[in-house]
C-alpha cells in the first residue's frame, strides 16, 4: 500500500535553491514538475502580483495579491524575499472515494511579501503548481496571537487572457447553489459562485475555486466588464469579510489551467491541498445506497407535518426498510420525524427538535426493525437555517441517533441566503464565515460519535472530506428534488454541465434514480427531462459515497430489469476517467470499481441527440467483459418517450469501439462485468 502522510510528504520535498539572503528581491518565477505552468511574482509600485503562463504562454496576467485590514491603509509592497522552492511527488490513499490512489505532483514557491503596514509586515505566500492548476495561500504571521482583527478586503485578482464562455450563475441569490447555469462571454459575469469554469475560444479551460475553507468566507468572484475578475468574499453582517485572532492561514485559491476536458473533470488538485485525515480510523463509516421516505413528500403524496399523510410513521419506514433489506440496500433516509414540521419551518426553524419524534415514529421499534435485516436509518435534520437552535441541540441530537444505529445523517438549511439568524440576531449569507464555522462543528460533533454528514443547502465543497473523511456529500447545486417541483425543472443540459463546474469541488447527493418519469403525463417542465437511461447513467457520472436510489419502492418493483442496474452499480471506485465530454453538451465517464474488476460507464446528452463513439481502451489489456449495456430503446425522447430503454449484453475488449447512440434528453450506463 502506497500510503504517506503529511509528514513524510514534505521530508521528500526536494530544495531546489537555497532561501535567498534577506535582501528585498523583485520577480521570482517557478515551474510545474513537468514544466507546463510557470508562476512569477512580482513586486512593483508598491504592488504585489502574480502571473501564470502555460508552455510559455501567458494565460493570466499579472493580477494583484493580498488582503486589507481594518485600522490600516491600504498596504503598499515594498519587496519581497525568504523565497522557497521545492517539489513533491507522492501518492496518499482516499479512505473511499472516487479514486483510490491521489498522485500529489507539484513544486511549491514560497515567499514572504514586505509590507508598509503592522498587519501587512511579512505576508507570506505559498504557491503549489501542479502541470494542470495552481493554488495559493496567504500566511499572515503578524497578527499578535490572542489580537482580534477584521479582513475588510481582499485584493486577489485573476485576470485570464483572451477570449472565455464562462459557465455560472450570479451570487447572492437566495436559493444559494440552486440555480440553473447560464453560458455566456465571460466578460458578462457580474459576481459569480465557485467552481467557475471557463472555456478560451481555442479550448483551453480555465476553473476557478478554493480549497480547504475553513474559518474564513467563501470567495466569489467579481467581473469587472473587461475580464478580469476579483476575489468577494461573503461578508458579515456588518460588512467585515473575516474576523481571525493571532496569526492565520487563508484557504488556497486554486485554479484549474488545462486544454483536456478529461484532465479538467479529474484534477485531483482540490483534495491534494487539503490537509490529511484528521480523523484516524474510519472505518466506521462504509460507502453505500440508500432509499427514502423522501420522494413521496416532494410528490406531495405524504407530509413531512404531523397528521393523516404524514409519511415518517413507522409502518411506512417499515415498509422501506423491508424493501431496502430485499434488494441490498445498506440504508432508509427518514425525514419528517421530529417535531417541528407543522408550520411553515422556512421561517420557523426554531420550533425544531432534533431528539423529539412525532408519536406515530417509533425511533426504538423502527432502529430493531433495521437490525434485524441489516438496514440502518439514515438521520435527518432540516434546520430551516435555524442555526443556533440547531447548535444547541446537535450534541444530543447525535447522541439519540447513535443509540439507534444511524451512522449517516443528512443536514439541510432551507433558508433564504441572506436571512440566517445567528447569535447576535445579525442575517448571514448561506456561506460567510459563520456558516463555515457552523458546517464543520456538526461534522465534528458528528465524527465524535462515528457519523457521517451529508449536507444539503451546504457550504460549497472545498475538499474537506480529505481531512474530514465523514463529511461524506453534499448537495450544494439543483438536485433532483427540483424535478419533482417544476417550473421549470432541470432541463438535460443541466448534467452535462454540473460534471464541469459543481461536481470539481467534490461529491454531489444528486440523489438519482426516478423511473416513473411521466407521473402521469404531466407537462415536461415540471417533471424529469431525462429519459430513463440517464436516470441509471447519473450514478457514475455524479460522484457520491452515499447514492440514493430516490423514486417510490413500487416504481422500481415495476422495471426490475432497469433497477438491476441501481442494485449493481457501486458507490466506492478505483479509478475514475472522464472519457469525453463538452460542457453543456455531453459527457462520458468511466469508474472501475474499488475492490473488484468490473467497470461503468455513464454516457448523458443535453437536448440533442447524439452519436459518439467511445473506445473501450480503459479496459484491462487482454481481459473479456460481459458490456451490460442500458441504452435509449427505439424512439426514446425525455420529451415524448422517456421511457424507452433497450438492455443488451455482448462480450466486448479493450481493443473494443463502442457505438453509443444517446436519444434527445438520452444517455446510456453501462456495466462492463469481468469475465477473466
Ligand atoms: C431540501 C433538501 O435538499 C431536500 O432533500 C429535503 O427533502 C428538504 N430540504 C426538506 O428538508
Ligand atoms: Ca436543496
Amino acid at each position: 500500500m502506497i500510503l504517506r502522510t503529511a509528514l513524510l510528504l514534505s521530508a521528500l520535498a526536494v530544495p531546489l535553491s537555497a532561501p535567498l539572503a534577506a535582501e528585498a528581491q523583485q520577480r521570482t518565477c517557478a515551474q510545474s514538475p513537468g514544466k507546463v505552468l510557470e508562476v512569477c511574482v512580482e513586486v512593483r509600485d508598491g504592488r504585489a502580483t502574480y502571473e501564470v503562463s502555460r508552455r510559455g504562454q501567458q494565460v493570466l496576467a499579472p493580477a494583484t495579491l493580498g488582503l486589507g485590514f481594518a485600522g490600516e491603509a491600504p498596504v503598499r509592497y515594498t519587496g519581497l524575499s525568504d523565497v522557497r522552492t521545492g517539489t513533491v511527488d507522492t501518492s496518499w490513499e482516499q479512505p473511499w472515494g472516487e479514486q483510490r490512489l491521489i498522485q500529489d505532483n507539484h513544486a511549491e514557491l514560497g515567499l514572504t511579501l514586505a509590507g508598509d503596514t503592522p498587519l501587512n509586515r511579512h505576508v507570506g505566500v505559498t504557491f503549489r503548481i501542479f502541470d494542470e492548476g495552481i493554488g495559493l495561500r496567504y500566511d499572515y504571521k503578524d497578527v499578535p496571537a490572542g489580537q482580534k482583527v477584521a479582513v475588510i478586503s481582499d485584493g486577489t485578482q485573476f485576470r485570464p487572457q483572451g477570449h472565455y464562455t464562462a459557465w455560472w450563475y450570479p451570487a447572492l441569490g437566495q436559493e444559494r447553489d440552486e440555480y440553473l447555469y447560464t453560458s455566456t462571454d465571460a466578460r458578462r459575469i457580474t459576481t459569480a459562485e465557485t467552481p467557475l469554469t471557463l472555456e478560451r475560444d481555442d479550448g483551453l479551460y480555465l476553473s476557478f475555486h478554493e480549497a480547504a475553507l475553513v474559518d474564513w468566507p467563501s470567495m466569489l468572484l467579481a467581473g469587472d466588464g473587461a475580464g478580469t475578475l476579483s476575489a468577494r468574499l461573503m461578508p458579515w453582517p456588518d460588512g467585515t469579510l473575516a474576523w481571525k485572532t493571532g496569526p492565520f492561514s487563508t484557504p488556497w485559491r486554486t485554479i484549474l489551467i488545462t486544454d483536456s476536458i478529461g484532465t479538467l473533470a479529474d484534477s485531483r488538485i482540490e483534495l491534494n491541498l487539503n490537509e490529511p485525515n484528521a480523523l484516524g480510523d474510519v472505518s466506521w463509516f462504509k460507502p453505500g445506497k440508500y432509499i427514502g421516505v423522501w420522494w413521496e413528500m416532494h410528490l406531495k403524496r405524504t407530509t413531512w407535518a404531523s397528521g393523516p399523510q404524514h409519511g415518517a410513521n413507522t409502518a411506512n419506514v417499515e415498509r422501506y426498510m423491508d424493501f431496502a433489506a430485499k434488494y441490498g440496500f445498506d440504508g432508509v433516509l427518514v425525514e419528517g420525524w421530529n417535531k417541528g414540521w407543522d408550520g411553515d419551518w422556512t421561517v420557523e426553524g426554531d420550533k425544531f427538535s432534533f431528539t423529539e419524534a412525532y408519536p406515530d415514529f417509533d425511533m426504538d421499534a423502527i432502529a430493531a426493525y433495521g437490525r434485524k435485516r441489516g438496514v440502518r436509518l439514515i438521520g435527518h435534520h432540516e434546520t430551516g437555517g435555524a442555526v443556533e437552535n440547531y447548535a444547541r441541540q446537535m450534541n444530543a441530537a447525535f447522541d439519540l441517533y447513535k443509540a439507534h444505529d444511524v451512522g449517516v445523517v443528512k443536514t439541510g438549511y432551507v433558508r433564504h441566503s441572506g436571512n440566517i439568524v445567528d447569535a447576535d440576531g445579525g442575517l448571514q449569507w448561506f456561506a460567510g464565515q459563520y456558516m463555515v464555522r457552523h458546517d464543520l462543528a456538526v461534522v465534528e460533533a458528528a465524527a465524535k460519535r462515528h457519523i457521517a454528514i451529508d449536507t444539503h443547502e451546504p457550504v460549497k465543497d472545498t475538499g474537506l472530506r480529505r481531512t474530514y473523511p465523514n463529511w461524506i456529500s453534499r448537495e450544494g447545486a439543483r438536485g433532483q428534488e427540483y424535478n419533482a417541483w417544476g417550473d421549470p425543472t432541470n432541463p438535460p443540459e443541466h448534467m452535462t454541465i454540473l460534471p464541469f463546474t459543481r461536481l470539481l469541488g467534490g461529491p454531489m447527493d444528486f440523489t438519482p434514480g426516478i423511473f416513473d418519469i411521466t407521473r402521469g403525463g404531466i407537462e415536461l417542465t415540471r417533471r424529469v427531462q431525462s429519459t430513463l437511461a440517464v436516470q441509471l447513467a447519473e450514478y457514475v457520472v455524479v460522484y457520491s459515497p452515499v447514492q440514493m436510489a430516490a423514486d417510490l419502492p413500487e416504481n422500481y418493483e415495476k422495471n426490475p430489469a432497469a433497477f438491476q442496474f441501481i442494485r449493481d452499480v457501486p458507490t466506492d471506485w478505483e479509478t475514475t476517467r472522464t472519457l469525453q465530454g463538452k460542457i453543456g453538451d455531453y459527457v462520458v465517464v468511466a469508474r472501475q470499481q474499488r475492490g473488484g474488476k468490473d467497470w461503468y460507464l455513464g454516457a448523458i446528452t443535453d437536448e440533442n441527440a447524439r452519436k459518439l463513439q467511445q473506445k473501450l481502451d480503459f479496459l484491462a489489456p487482454g481481459h473479456r467483459y460481459e458490456a451490460q449495456i442500458y441504452a435509449d430503446g427505439p424512439g426514446a425522447d425525455y420529451r415524448t418517450k422517456p421511457d424507452a430503454l433497450t438492455i443488451t449484453r455482448k462480450v466486448v475488449t479493450a481493443q473494443d469501439t463502442l457505438d453509443l447512440n444517446l436519444a434527445p434528453g438520452g444517455g446510456a450506463a453501462i456495466r462492463f462485468r469481468a469475465l477473466d
